[in-house]
């Protein structure tokens, strides 16, 4: 392994910084000897609550079974809002950035109040109540946050379904948890096209019956079908709804969102997020590890569709008074220099993205970077991925002007929140690493016996204890929950993820050690673009897996086996990525497909993927095939790879 460089914490974090080095290790060393103590005091100084808790935190990982803040009662948007409104009701909650670079709004505290009551007053009127589930199936507009607000001002459960999904997989996930109200826009706009929501949503919806409400937001004003007494336009409902919406009564323990995941077997899983812990560890990791100060302007590009979106878009943001900025395009439109010319924009001090899209950003040349100011931006960070050392290197030298620390994040939509991260006042960096664990956060390194692995090693990363914003549970079936993430190491929470502990205690992720990949950040099962390409009539089987892409992390490599009398064309590899396409969404386009006449499998039947996941990533060394039915397969396989 090649010399790491270590990056002191500059001067200027150490001394004001929320937390710096001495601090960190007290409050960590708190955090884990008295954890009940740390995490009351830490819930009563970054939440407001109408009942205090009876009990702060109750678990047992064999049944996979958590509480946090027993007996509390609080309302999500009372803390995400109207607290804010005496000291800060004229200050910008929302920058909205449009695709367009000459569309941008700002949102009050007091005016995304007002929106927030508007819609939550709608939703009412439909009938939705506590505990409902609502579907948001929408752009990054400014109406998305108004929407997971107004269900969470009335106890309704949203699950946010990301706009690049297909008709099918949202049917699936409005099917899932019975979801009766849909919150979409006629159309989105990225990278100057138009994306067909209220369409798609229309196809979904065709086999969801029970849906009796569809709320659309009007952002282009395309054309779209309508069906009477369902559909309503979300300008109209809103114009006619009072401003004014009482917070509904929560227990900390009530369920706030719902939001599919992808795992390594079936389809993907409704990961259950409850309100108090979900949202006291979004709002202490979004101050601590960005070192959140009053005023600060700040930017995270994830959309609303994922968990990062969720936590560091709005939620943690929000719930500390800051200015969240929202943009709706790509980082590539009108050109490459599109982030950083918002940041100057706007003033941005704190940058949070994926290293995908450094990675793309890196490949096109420096000259987009340097001809912005970027003068604003104190800190950068990354979530999503591993980040490779030299994106790390040309982030922080190039686009921080080595003077901006980075955050590299490593969490989960299980975890709800930052896990393993650096905080800029309180830790050295190493390009690559995710350096320490969060407060309260007890990871632990396992080997494939579930032996604990001390010191400096690799192994199974796992966490030993509860967290106030773990999962809850897999909605609708907590069977699941304990089969996926405590069954694996009886008493841990199993990660999925391979991780290294160095000599200093750093954590260095290494990447999933399950069939789920990594695709430009986004999460997604092999098994679930397996599924979509034996859909088709010619496929007799296919096994999918990850190989190393230069700007996506992980690219999707597919083995297709046909049907006995068809053979491979350009129309058919067409078909099947446009299969992948329809039931998944354009995240799920294998990138390279090989025809293969037949698959390396034990006697038992059993593929081996270990063998196809060499050769995808042209590592020839496959180790012992004596176990294959047939080791001719391999040879076959090798010869027509496409990753040569
Ligand atoms: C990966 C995204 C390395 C990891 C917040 C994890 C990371 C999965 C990092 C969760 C990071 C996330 N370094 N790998 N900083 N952050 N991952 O649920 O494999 O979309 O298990 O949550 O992304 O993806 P998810």
């Amino acid at each position: 392994m090649s010399e790491v460089h270590v990056y002191p914490v500059p001067a200027e974090f150490a001394s004001n910084a929320h937390i710096n080095e001495q601090q960190y290790h007290a409050m960590y060393q708190q955090s884990v000897e008295n954890p009940d103590q740390f995490w009351a005091e830490q819930a009563e100084q970054f939440l407001s609550w109408d009942q205090r808790w009876s009990k702060v935190s109750e678990y047992d990982f064999i049944k996979g079974e958590a509480a946090w803040f027993i007996d509390g009662k609080l309302n999500l948007t009372y803390n995400c809002i109207d607290r804010h409104l005496e000291t800060r009701g004229d200050q910008t909650a929302i920058i909205w950035e449009g695709d367009d670079p000459a569309d941008a709004k700002t949102i009050s505290y007091r005016e995304l109040h007002q929106q927030v009551c508007k819609l939550a007053n709608v939703l009412k009127q439909r009938g939705v109540k506590k505990g409902d589930r609502v579907c948001i199936y929408i752009p990054m507009v400014v109406e998305a946050a108004y929407a997971m607000l107004a269900c969470a001002r009335i106890g309704a459960i949203h699950s946010v379904v990301f706009g690049g999904f297909s008709p099918e997989a949202l049917k699936d996930r409005i099917l899932n948890s019975d979801c009766q109200t849909l919150i979409t826009a006629d159309e989105g706009v990225r990278g100057g096209k138009s994306v067909p929501l209220k369409a798609n949503a229309d196809l979904a919806l065709e086999s969801c019956p029970n849906v009796h409400t569809v709320v659309t937001v009007q952002r282009t004003g395309g054309d779209i079908a309508w069906t009477e007494g369902r559909d309503i336009w979300y300008h109209e409902a809103v114009a006619e709804a009072s401003d004014q919406c009482e917070p509904e009564l929560m227990d900390a323990e009530d369920p706030l969102f719902i939001l599919y995941t992808s795992g390594s077997t079936g389809q993907p899983k409704g990961v259950l997020h409850s309100t108090a812990g979900y949202l006291l560890q979004a709002a202490m990791t979004f101050k601590y590890t960005f070192d959140y100060q009053e005023g600060d302007i700040y930017w995270c590009t994830a959309d609303v569709g994922w968990i990062t979106g969720h936590s560091y878009s709005l939620y943690g943001p929000l719930a500390n008074g800051a200015t969240t900025l929202l943009f709706e395009g790509v980082p590539t439109y009108p050109d490459a220099a599109r982030c950083w010319e918002i940041c100057d924009k706007h003033q941005v001090n704190i940058f949070y993205t994926a290293p995908t899209a450094i990675r793309a950003l890196m490949g096109v040349g420096d000259e987009f970077v340097t001809r912005t100011s970027r003068s604003s931006i104190k800190l950068l960070g990354t979530v999503g991925e591993p980040i490779n050392p030299e994106a790390w290197e040309w982030y922080h030298r190039v686009v921080g002007e080595a003077r901006c620390p980075i955050v590299d994040t490593w969490w989960q939509t299980e975890t709800g929140a930052h896990m393993l991260t650096p905080l800029p006042g309180a830790t050295a960096l190493k390009p690559g690493s995710a350096t320490r664990p969060f407060f309260g956060v007890q990871p632990i390194l396992l080997d494939n016996d579930g032996n604990e692995i001390t010191g400096a090693g690799e192994g199974n990363l796992a966490i030993k204890a509860s967290w106030p914003s773990q999962i809850r549970s897999v909605y609708g079936d907590h069977q699941r929950m304990i089969d996926t993430y405590f069954s694996t190491y009886k008493g841990y929470y199993f990660t999925g993820d391979g991780a290294r502990r160095d000599e200093d205690g750093y954590y260095w992720i290494t990447g999933r050690v399950d069939d789920v990949l990594n695709v430009s950040g986004h999460r997604m099962g092999t098994a679930e673009v397996e599924s979509a390409l034996v859909l088709h009539d010619d496929v007799a089987e296919a096994a999918v897996v990850g190989y190393p892409h230069d700007i996506k992390g992980q690219g999707i490599y597919a083995y297709v086996t046909l049907m006995a009398g068809h053979q491979p064309s350009d129309q058919l590899l067409a078909e099947l990525i446009q299969m992948c396409v329809q039931e998944i969404g354009p995240i799920a386009k294998p990138d390279l497909i090989q025809w293969a006449p037949g698959l390396p499998k034990t006697r038992s039947g059993k593929i081996m993927r270990r063998i196809l996941r060499k050769v995808a990533a042209n590592e020839l060394e496959l180790g012992d095939t004596s176990t294959l039915a047939d080791p001719s397969v391999v040879d076959q396989l090798i010869e027509n790879r496409l990753n040569k």
